[in-house]
């Protein structure tokens, strides 16, 4: 592992984002643009799936929403890897940034029980009708997961 992240920093690309000056404040306003717009879209979606705004259709919402969730994803993705090869070992061994991908992957496994779980049946309460009480609590738990990263991305820059 230790070697492994020490392989990673040495990289062509580990060296020229610690040691360009621009490269490294570039690529972190990339990511800040992409995570607004993965939070932002799944904010809009958990806020219709908690009953707010019943006239729009979920499978409207979702399928307008949902696109642009995933594109913006993987830009913040492909952003926040190029960030860690500069300083892969002090990311490894923070607790802030580990805490921050198990919250991601705590978010991602929600979600996806949400989509092949109780969306799969969303054309019962598309419109109008009561979301499931187990769809609210997903939506809820999103919302806290989501603003959890956040929060840790940002105190990365403290620790
Ligand atoms: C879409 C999910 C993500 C969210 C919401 C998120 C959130 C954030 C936030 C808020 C910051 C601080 C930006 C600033 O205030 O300057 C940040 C920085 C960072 N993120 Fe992410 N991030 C996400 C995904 C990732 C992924 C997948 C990785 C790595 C594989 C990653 C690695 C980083 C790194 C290395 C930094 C720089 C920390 C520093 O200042 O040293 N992020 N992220």
């Amino acid at each position: 592992m230790t070697t492994a992240a020490h392989a990673v920093e040495a990289s062509g690309i580990g060296r020229y984002m610690r040691e360009s000056l621009w490269a490294f404040p570039i690529v972190e306003a990339v990511h800040i643009a992409a995570l607004a717009l993965v939070v932002g879209s799944i904010v809009v979606l958990d806020l219709r799936l908690l009953g707010l705004s019943r006239r729009i259709p979920v499978s409207s919402l979702a399928s307008h929403v949902l696109p642009w969730t995933l594109g913006a994803f993987l830009v913040a993705a492909t952003s926040g890897l190029a960030m860690f090869t500069a300083h892969a070992m002090d990311y490894l061994t923070n607790g802030v940034f580990m805490l921050k991908m198990g919250l991601i992957l705590a978010a991602g496994v929600n979600a996806g029980l949400l989509h092949v779980g109780a969306m799969r049946a969303a054309a019962a309460w598309d419109v109008a009708s009561g979301i499931p009480g187990r769809v609210r609590v997903a939506a809820g738990l999103s919302i806290v997961l989501w603003l959890s990263v956040i929060a840790c991305g940002r105190l990365l820059a403290y620790t």
